[in-house]
């Protein structure tokens, strides 16, 4: 099992360019099933996740073509074919084939979605949106059989502004008969992506970023082109970096809008950002004061910055607090992060107060998810010392290269 050792403490100074969105792209790869002709999808991150959905795409008898960051995708003779459990299991995004496969031929066999263990994460929204538009859901254990003679547009109000329900809608509407409207939407910018590359394709889309999309079915969508938004997770993760050991380092190829409550967080803490029209430059101040944050859907402070952000909060002064309202489980490092030397207290797996500055010393940890192996690999950075992480598939799931990143602009990393 491959491991990533950190010496810690290195001045970070140059430019790190920013891949193409994981959520994103995780979407945009499913929805190219959806067409009968050949779509190319160009910005596409090198992370594991890209690969598990390959699999599924080879799987299901796509024929894929991958130049460098670009993926060429014919679906023309897809066999409709049940997605195992063990390619299901592998990611999240899986889930996002279950609504094309509905869409294009009315009826898919596959099981529950996998994805980082950061909470309970049903899927209820998305099989409520499948069964307004008139399909059939025989749900036995983990295993789904989903079948519809004809699927028609209807309102769909979301409990709650899921992202994965609100594209897995907008997949499933997009060829049905009739107009779809759905209320309550996730308003990301990777929905945006998604929405945007369909419409390309000849889908009739209105409203995505705002709270309602409509959908206006269509019978064909013909052969597109998009582009991966640049990733802002993994843009802002290297923001908080350079502000605890930048030197001018140059965070580029970005969107900074994408960013801004992390951006406007940071700048509250008292750190000095350049903001520019696609790239930001950050240094490292000797001081940063605590501050309040609150994980809520976009465009509040995005849940998957909360943990890259807790190493910075532990270099403020003051008591920082963290509150996590989107998952029930996302302080699991916060075990290793204080094995470190950080002084942090969580409360009911809700609320995390960090009570800062605090030295960090290099120790051997883990990765228990994406976002907290991110986090991990911060700590490390700014740590006195070597730091060891394992189980870094998790890392590797989401972040392009990030050791040859970290290493080109300074870091002591590397892939042992
Ligand atoms: N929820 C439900 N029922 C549903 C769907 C969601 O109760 O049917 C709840 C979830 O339990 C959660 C909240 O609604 O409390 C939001 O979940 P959402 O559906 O928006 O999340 P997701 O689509 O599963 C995506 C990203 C996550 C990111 C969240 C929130 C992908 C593949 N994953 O997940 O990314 O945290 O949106 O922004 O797009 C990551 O990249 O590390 C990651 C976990």
């Amino acid at each position: 099992m491959p491991k990533i050792k950190i010496e810690g403490g290195h001045t970070l100074t140059g430019e790190v360019r920013i891949s193409g969105s994981k959520n994103s792209a995780v979407a945009l790869i499913p929805a190219a099933l959806l067409c009968d002709e050949k779509v190319k999808i160009s910005n596409i991150p090198n992370i594991s996740d890209i690969d598990s959905l390959e699999e599924i795409l080879k799987y299901l008898n796509a024929k894929i073509e991958r130049d460098d960051d670009t993926i060429t995708i014919d679906s023309s003779e897809i066999i409709n074919k049940e997605i195992p459990e063990e390619l299901s299991q592998k990611l999240r995004a899986s889930y996002y084939f279950m609504s094309s496969l509905l869409g294009k031929y009315k009826h898919v066999e596959m099981y529950f979605p996998g994805g980082c263990s950061i909470g309970v994460r049903p899927i209820d929204q998305t099989l409520k949106g499948y069964r307004a538009l008139g399909a059939t859901v025989i749900e036995e254990e983990n295993r789904y059989t989903i079948t519809a003679e004809e699927l028609k547009g209807a309102h769909i109000y979301l409990d709650m502004p899921s992202v994965g329900a609100t594209i897995n809608i907008m997949l499933a509407a997009v060829k049905a008969k009739g107009i779809t409207t759905i209320e309550n939407v996730a308003k990301e910018p990777e929905i945006v992506n998604v929405a945007t590359f369909l419409n390309n394709m000849g889908a009739k889309i209105k409203g995505a970023g705002t709270d309602m999309i409509t959908i206006r079915g269509v019978d064909y969508l013909h052969s597109g082109f998009t582009e991966v938004i640049p990733d802002r997770i993994e843009a802002g993760t290297y923001v908080i970096i350079g502000a605890l050991l930048g030197d001018k380092l140059k965070v580029s190829n970005i969107i900074p809008s994408h960013l801004e409550a992390l951006t406007s967080k940071l700048i509250e803490a008292g750190v000095n950002l350049e903001i520019h029209p696609d790239y930001i430059t950050v240094s490292k101040s000797n001081k940063y004061k605590a501050v309040k944050i609150k994980t809520l859907p976009y465009p509040g402070y995005p849940t998957d910055l909360q943990q890259p952000m807790i190493p910075f909060l532990t270099q403020c002064s003051g008591t920082s607090t963290v509150e996590e309202t989107i998952y029930e489980n996302r302080f699991q490092n916060i075990y290793d992060t204080n094995r470190m030397g950080a002084n942090i207290i969580v409360k009911n797996n809700r609320i995390a107060k960090i009570k800062g500055p605090t030295k960090l010393t290099g120790k051997n940890v883990t990765a228990t998810d994406l976002r907290g192996g991110a986090s991990m690999l911060i700590c490390g950075l700014i740590a006195d010392g070597t730091t060891t992480i394992d189980n870094i598939k998790y890392i590797l799931r989401g972040y392009d290269d990030i050791c040859n990143k970290l290493s080109k602009v300074g870091a002591k990393i590397e892939l042992i």
